[in-house]
This record gives C-alpha cells, sequence and structure tokens, in this order.
C-alpha cells in the first residue's frame, strides 16, 4: 500500500491562515495494522548477540533517499533533494521567530551565557524550562499528564537490536508507554520499531541524529524532523504527531519549524537520570534509584493528587531497562495508573494516519479497573513473547546498521 499526504494547500501568495501549511509526501509499502515480523533469533532472543545478528529488513532502502546515519540529517545532499525543497520551500519562513541558532562552547554544551536567562524570550527550555510558547501559532510543549496519580511512561533512543526482553516484559504486563526512537536507530533496527508499533505503544520522533536542536539552522532543524518522521513512516507506516528534543533542547524557533510538520514537543517534568550513571562524574546507579525511590514515593504521598506526571526515562542499553524493570511494580503499587501519554492525555489519534488508534483514558482504566493498582509481573519472570511468526517479504539485500556507526550503509 502507498499512501501520500499532502496538505490542504493553500494558495501562494494569500495569507497562510493556518499553521499547517508544509507540504509533507512520506510514502510506505508497510499497513500499520498488519505489520508481520519474522521469527528469527534478531525478533526473539534474549542472548544481545543473537538479537544483534544483521539481518535483512522488508523494504529496499535506497541510500541516496536519506541523510547520512547519526549525522545531522541534512548530510548526504538531503537539504538540496526535490523531496526536502518542496517541503522547505512549502513554508512560509517570514513567520518565523527571528530567534538566532544558540551557540556551544568548547566543551560541546550550550552557551546559556549570552542569553538573557531572566526575560527569556525565545521560550528557551534548556535555560528556564519554558513550555508555553511566548511566540504565536505554535504548538505548546505537553509536559504531564493532566490525570491524577498518573504516571506518563515514556522510553527515549530507541529502537535497539538488543531490546528484546524489554519489550516482551512491557507485553507481559500488558504495559504501554510512549517511545521515543531516534530516526537512524529506525533505519537501522527496524524490526524493533515496527514491534513498538504492533505492540501498541505510542511512537513518537526524536530526532535523526540527537544533536542539541536549538543549535542548529533551520534547514536543519526542519531535516531533522522530516527525516525522522520519514523513517518511522517508512518502517511502521504510520507518521507520528509528537516528538522530543534531544535533551529537552527546544526554542520558539525549534518549536514553530516543529508546529509546521503538525509535531508537538513531549517534554516532561521528572527526570530519572538514568542513562548518566556511571556516565556523568557524579551519577552513580544509586543516584538513580534514588530518583526512582522519590518519584514512585509521589504517587502515593499526594504530589500528584490533582496532575499527573511524565517521567523521562530511556531504553537505551541493559541498565537503563533494567532500572525501569526492577522499579515497575513499585511504580505500578503506587500511582493508580500507568500509561503512554496518547492514552493520559485522550489523544486517540496520534499520528496523520486515523487506522491506528489508542484508547482514551477512561477506556483504558475501565478496561483494567481490577488490576489498576495491582502489582506487576516482576522483572525476573520476563521470558516469553507472543510475538507473531509470519515472514515478511524479501527486500534488497541490505545490511543493517549495527550500533549506529555504519553510516554509509544507508
Ligand atoms: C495536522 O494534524 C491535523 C490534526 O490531526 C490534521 O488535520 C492536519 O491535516 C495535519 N497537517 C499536516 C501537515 O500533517
Ligand atoms: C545544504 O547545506 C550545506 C551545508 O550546510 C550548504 O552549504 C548548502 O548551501 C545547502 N544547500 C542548499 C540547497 O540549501
Ligand atoms: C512525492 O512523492 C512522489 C513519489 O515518490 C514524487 O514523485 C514527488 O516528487 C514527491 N513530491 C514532493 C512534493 O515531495
Ligand atoms: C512526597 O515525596 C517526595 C519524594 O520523596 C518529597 O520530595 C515530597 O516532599 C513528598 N511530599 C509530601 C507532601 O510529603
Ligand atoms: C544499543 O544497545 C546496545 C546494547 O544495549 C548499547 O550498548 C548501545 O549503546 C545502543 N545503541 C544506541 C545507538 O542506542
Ligand atoms: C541485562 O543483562 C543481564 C545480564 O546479562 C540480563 O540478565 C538482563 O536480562 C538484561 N536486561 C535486559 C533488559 O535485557
Ligand atoms: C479524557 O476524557 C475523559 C472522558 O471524556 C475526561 O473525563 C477527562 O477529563 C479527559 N482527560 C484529559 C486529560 O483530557
Ligand atoms: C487490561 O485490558 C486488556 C484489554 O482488555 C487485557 O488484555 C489485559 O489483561 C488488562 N491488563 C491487566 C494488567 O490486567
Ligand atoms: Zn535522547
Amino acid at each position: 500500500m502507498v499512501w501520500n499526504y499532502q496538505a490542504a494547500l493553500i494558495t501562494l501568495g494569500i495569507t497562510a491562515l493556518s499553521a499547517q501549511a508544509a507540504t509533507t509526501n512520506y510514502t510506505s509499502t508497510v499497513d500499520p495494522t498488519k505489520i508481520t515480523i519474522p521469527d528469527i533469533e534478531q525478533t526473539k532472543s534474549h542472548d544481545p548477540a543473537a538479537q544483534c545478528k544483521y539481518y535483512q529488513p522488508p523494504f529496499t532502502v535506497n541510500p541516496k533517499d536519506w541523510p547520512t546515519s547519526w549525522e545531522i540529517a541534512t548530510s548526504n545532499g538531503m537539504n538540496s533533494s526535490a523531496e526536502f525543497t518542496a517541503l522547505y520551500n512549502s513554508i512560509d519562513w517570514t513567520k518565523a521567530p527571528n530567534i538566532q541558532p544558540k551557540g556551544m562552547t568548547a566543551a560541546g554544551g550550550l552557551n546559556l551565557q549570552s542569553y538573557d536567562t531572566v526575560n527569556d524570550p525565545d521560550c528557551w527550555w534548556s535555560a528556564s524550562q519554558c513550555t508555553k510558547p511566548k511566540k504565536a501559532d505554535i504548538n505548546p510543549d505537553i509536559v504531564q499528564c493532566l490525570e491524577p496519580n498518573t504516571w506518563g511512561l515514556t522510553y527515549d533512543d530507541g529502537p535497539n537490536c538488543s531490546h528484546n526482553a524489554f519489550y516482551d516484559y512491557l507485553e507481559q504486563n500488558n504495559q504501554k508507554a510512549s517511545m521515543f526512537y531516534i530516526g537512524s536507530n529506525v533505519m537501522g533496527w527496524p524490526y524493533g520499531a515496527m514491534r513498538g508499533l504492533k505492540d501498541g505503544h505510542h511512537l513518537a520522533g526524536h530526532t535523526w541524529s540527537h544533536k542539541l536542536m536549538t543549535t542548529l539552522t533551520n534547514q536543519e532543524v526542519l531535516a531533522e524532523l522530516y527525516y525522522t518522521t520519514k523513517a518511522i513512516k517508512f518502517v511502521t507506516g504510520v507518521t507520528p504527531l509528537h516528538w522530543r528534543p534531544a535533551q529537552g533542547d527546544l526554542d520558539d524557533r525549534v518549536r514553530w519549524i516543529a508546529t509546521q510538520l503538525n509535531l508537538t514537543a513531549i517534554l516532561w517534568n521528572l527526570d530519572t537520570d538514568d542513562w548518566a550513571a556511571n556516565v556523568v562524574a557524579g551519577v552513580t546507579p544509586e543516584t538513580v534509584q534514588q530518583n526512582y525511590k522519590n518519584f514512585i514515593q509521589m504517587g502515593s504521598n499526594g504530589t500528584f493528587n490533582t496532575v499527573g506526571n511524565i517521567v523521562l526515562s530511556h531504553e537505551i542499553n541493559n541498565m537503563t531497562m533494567d532500572f525501569a524493570m526492577q522499579n515497575y511494580p513499585e511504580i505500578k503499587k503506587n500511582y493508580k495508573h500507568v500509561v503512554d501519554v496518547a492514552t493520559c492525555m485522550n489523544m486517540t489519534n496520534p499520528y496523520v494516519e486515523k487506522s491506528i488508534t489508542y484508547p482514551t483514558f477512561e477506556q483504558q482504566v475501565n478496561q483494567n479497573a481490577s488490576t489498576a493498582t495491582g502489582s506487576g509481573v516482576s522483572p525476573a519472570a520476563s521470558g516469553s513473547s507472543s510475538m507473531g511468526t509470519q515472514t515478511t517479504v524479501n527486500g534488497a539485500l541490505f545490511i543493517a546498521a549495527l550500533f549506529g556507526v555504519a553510516a554509509s550503509l544507508f
């Protein structure tokens, strides 16, 4: 099935009344309601080596259609491709907020020194944690579930080849999460992304190359968002309407560009710092475990009696997934509800395609009324998967870019 979308065209010269004036043209051979994943070691095994063996994905990838893996998405000539040029020209850039890309320090961090943090004219999250745009016609960020006593479950940085145990665990607990996928990873490990959708998780983009978005040019920001959405569409058949910037780094310029693509940012109000254990000086596994403990306690001490949270956590590696699994039973015990963000916000259509829908919060809660406050299956019990066993169609021989470094392969 080839799917083709064009936004309602607003004739050039007439004032663009809508913020959704951009022309996008994603195509996919995948029907999101009929995803099939082959019964092979890579999709079944819990042994990291077996899971990460090269596999041939079920589509033909033309390397000319994609940016270089893990490089800024304008790479490989993508900023002059016909599709990107058409998209870029469909946007009325005279309406973009007049904000310059932010600078970086020699150490590679954001340069906050020259910014007026007190007045925060750009609503720059990294400087002020601002999430309500100060400029017009920009989608505001979603930062917490509005339902009381609700844990908004989110995992960043997937998909990956070695995450079968984690997805099996979520499946066993009938637990859905919002998954923020990196475009380069989606192309590298398509079965991971296909499983994410098939399992009922809420898929959203997390940029192509995971750069600090406010430091990029308009073209680069657009390409990072566009090619990630295109990758998710290509592999799973759905076009996400949500995204999350790496390290939460966004301002009104980046938000405005995302809004042209109909994307709304989902941030968080609690950060486990799980990725940082043994990576950032001073952050240990105990630090992260204490964060989890505090956030869990907030579920039963009244902190979230009127609104819920959204918790930032990662699927990146074994350590972050183990934190998630070890803490899950206590999260379930201390919160009334643990749901993905689409569900907690009643966003039943989080994709452009309406063929895939998510339950409303009420539907989800009623379905699971008897077990809503119960505990989860313990991580140790995780083992089998009930994934389908169909075989997918053959594509041209394509060696998956494992570990995201074999850039030239696609
Ligand atoms: C943006 O989303 C709205 C609501 O789902 C939809 O009606 C509109 O067509 C979308 N526009 C684009 C450019 O995707
Ligand atoms: C594409 O990006 C490169 C590097 O940023 C730039 O030199 C070039 O002018 C851009 N091409 C177009 C068509 O904008
Ligand atoms: C849309 O996709 C078709 C088929 O791939 C292509 O021929 C066409 O140029 C694209 N249009 C735009 C605006 O990207
Ligand atoms: C709830 O627990 C959190 C984390 O331990 C703590 O910071 C907060 O002060 C507690 N709130 C109340 C009302 O006890
Ligand atoms: C993929 O997973 C492996 C093993 O868990 C991890 O070492 C690696 O960093 C992950 N790669 C990416 C790009 O997240
Ligand atoms: C992490 O590695 C340990 C030891 O190999 C294994 O027992 C555990 O299941 C792994 N966790 C995940 C989430 O894969
Ligand atoms: C979700 O929908 C239910 C039922 O209509 C409503 O009671 C609830 O307030 C909604 N929650 C949110 C966050 O929109
Ligand atoms: C929640 O509802 C679904 C769908 O009805 C059901 O399959 C599942 O077993 C329930 N979850 C739990 C944890 O009981
Ligand atoms: Zn990330």
